[in-house]
């Protein structure tokens, strides 16, 4: 997944492209260039690895010019290097592009076939050699476009300039976004809104199949047969300070902290205070469907799949529907047969996954009822779901999820509420505790956060693990699962989640001084459980980190560190326990001099498979 930003207008395209990169380097940093237009001809500048090393080189060669286009690189075809670096340039045609062209292969044979030179090893060459034949014949760039597309299969968005054609821009989408900003100077085109916010609130959001032709002052929307549509300017409601670190090292770091404020937030619209009641309005027109709703489907991935199996336990305990959790990659794959009267529901960040956002389609197609749970509004996932819900977290930059992350367990918790309400299974004493114990988290998540300076000391003992076992049972289980994934993709350490009770069954072979547990077993119906597990574990040398249940003496007893939590209700407890392992991570990939808010060989959102 990458980051394109395009430019046209007065500004000085490569200061608006640069830093409009800048907030997009989480969406893939393995190498990153500018192509812009003087007037004349088309210079280009490109380099493999961080955007810093792009502006090392424009600092010393800067490339004028009030037309451009820019990339930052995850790769796909081809490896990070300088060769393989967007802008692609092929006669006077420049492009970048973000996705994939899955016939690659025989778009490639034919070009070399009608005797063109390829130079690199990527699919995004092959859109600058095929618009490039068609300038050459028909000289212009909107025609050229409009013949192209036709031989492009897979996901792709794309910007393309001409050198013969100075004062135009064209984009175009078949599903990775595409954002047109109307600035008071310029026409900006990006992958994602943080890069048109510093310039402009007015954004109008490029659908599947639509082109955009931007001329120096004037632009035309149309659907790919170029026939002309009209596309509404909406005003985004993100601030340019919101981007911004305010003060901390890390984008993750500022984003942990704001996890008890991004709580609140997100509970606000969901929620009567007067009564203490759930209020869903998006729901209301659905209610008769709940109540016949025979099955729940949850389809997500990451991160989001383990809030997932959150909701799963959430939905079936408090809904008495039945719930099932996929993982997105999968599901298509295993030819589901969705019961009819179900509700899929997909939960997502970005709300632009590439096989979260198949399985919501697969859901469409088989007459299912679909609800998406994004961050990203006007996302593809919004934008295509029956039904919207929001995590309301606000920007979030850092490629390892929290925040949103808890606002979708918050969502969760209210969605499961609010079903268990219509179907007749929660009294409304029942709803005002929920609510009430909702309510009550962002302050309880406030005591949590002081651990930060527990292992911002810890983490350099912490690091010399040859790995870790994360631990939970019930709904303490995917909270091992998340800590789990955190671990590897910000310290690319070996971690592994498990249900506790499983230990028996094999893994507790993994057991000795070198491998550091940590158990989750807050207070709750599985908490004998769990403990009984961790003796099991402790007997046999392991070396326990535990988060519990404050004054907690047993399992304070078993462990090297007791971290401990809030006495809070069992839905809870996944709140709480999760803020230590995310701060454990940040700190150990710290310590280990990793780049916490990009790390390596990922990237904020996969849309593509
Ligand atoms: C989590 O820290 C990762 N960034 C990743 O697992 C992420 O949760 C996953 O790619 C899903 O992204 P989404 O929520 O935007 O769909």
């Amino acid at each position: 997944m990458c980051g394109i930003v395009g430019c046209l207008g007065r500004e000085d395209a490569q200061e608006v492209i640069v830093k409009g990169l800048k907030t997009l380097e989480y969406r893939g940093y393995d190498s990153a260039g500018v192509a812009i237009h003087n007037g004349e001809f088309i210079n280009r500048s490109r380099a493999r690895g961080k955007l810093v090393n792009l502006e090392k080189k424009l600092n010393e060669e800067p490339i004028r010019g009030n037309l451009g286009i820019g990339h930052t690189r995850w790769a796909t075809h081809g490896p990070a290097t300088e060769k393989n670096a967007h802008p692609h340039m092929i006669g006077g045609v420049s492009v970048v592009h973000n996705g994939i062209i899955e016939n690659y292969a025989e778009l490639r044979d034919e070009l070399i076939a009608g005797g063109s030179e390829i130079y690199s090893d990527t699919d995004t060459e092959l859109i600058a050699h095929l618009i490039n034949i068609k300038v050459k014949q028909t000289n212009d760039l909107l025609t050229a476009v409009k013949e192209v597309i036709p031989r492009l299969q897979g996901a792709y968005a794309v910007l393309v300039l001409s050198e013969r054609h100075p004062d135009e821009m064209v984009a175009f989408t078949n599903g990775p976004p595409l954002l047109v900003g109307f600035a008071e100077k310029s026409f900006i085109v990006a992958s994602d809104m943080l890069a048109i916010v510093p310039y402009t609130k007015n954004i109008a959001y490029l659908s599947e199949n639509e082109v955009v032709h931007i001329q120096k002052d004037s632009y035309k929307f149309y659907s790919n047969d170029l026939k002309p549509i009209d596309k509404k300017i909406e005003e985004i409601s993100w601030s340019a300070e919101q981007v911004e670190k305010s003060g901390y090292p890390y984008y993750m770091l500022k984003e942990i902290f704001e996890q008890p404020r991004s709580m609140a937030k997100s509970l606000e619209p969901y929620i009567n205070i007067e009564t203490q009641s759930i209020e869903m309005p998006a729901l209301e027109s659905y209610v008769s469907d709940i109540k016949s709703l025979e099955q729940i489907y949850i389809v997500s991935c990451g991160t989001s799949f383990y809030s997932g199996m959150v909701g799963e336990y959430l939905l079936e305990k408090m809904s008495g529907v039945s719930c099932k959790v996929d993982i997105a990659s999968e599901f298509r794959y295993r030819s589901p047969k969705l019961v009819k009267n179900s509700l899929l529901i997909v939960i997502s960040q970005s709300g632009e996954t590439a096989d979260t956002l198949a399985a919501l389609r697969l859901a469409k197609e088989q007459g299912v009822r679909t609800l998406s749970l994004c961050n990203v509004q006007h996302s593809s996932m919004d934008r295509e779901s029956d039904i919207q819900l929001y995590m309301n977290a606000g920007v979030e930059i850092g490629v390892a999820s929290t925040k949103a992350f808890i606002c979708s367990l918050s969502i969760l918790n209210l969605l499961a509420g609010y079903i268990a309400k219509v179907n007749g299974n929660m009294k409304p004493e029942e709803e005002r505790a929920l609510v009430k114990s909702l309510l009550a988290t962002p302050s309880h998540m406030e005591s949590v956060l002081t651990y930060d300076k527990f292992f911002a000391e810890a983490a350099e003992r912490l690091k010399d693990y040859k790995g870790f076992l994360y631990l939970g049972r019930g709904v303490n289980f995917p909270i091992a699962l998340e800590g789990a994934l955190k671990l590897k993709e910000l310290a690319y350490m070996h971690a592994e989640g498990y249900a506790a009770g499983e230990m028996k069954h094999g893994p507790l072979a993994l057991i000795d001084e070198q491998m550091a547990v940590v158990m989750i077993a807050p207070k709750d119906d599985l908490y004998d459980k769990a403990i009984s597990n961790l003796e099991t574990a402790k007997a046999r040398g392991a070396q326990v980190i535990s988060i519990g249940t404050v004054n907690d003496e047993r399992l304070k007893n078993l462990s090297i560190n007791f971290l401990s939590i809030p006495e809070v209700p069992w839905n809870i407890n996944p709140f709480l326990a999760v803020i230590p392992l995310q701060l454990l991570s940040l700190h150990v990939a710290s310590a280990l001099g990793h780049d916490v808010d990009q790390p390596r060989n990922l990237a904020k959102s996969v849309t593509v498979e």
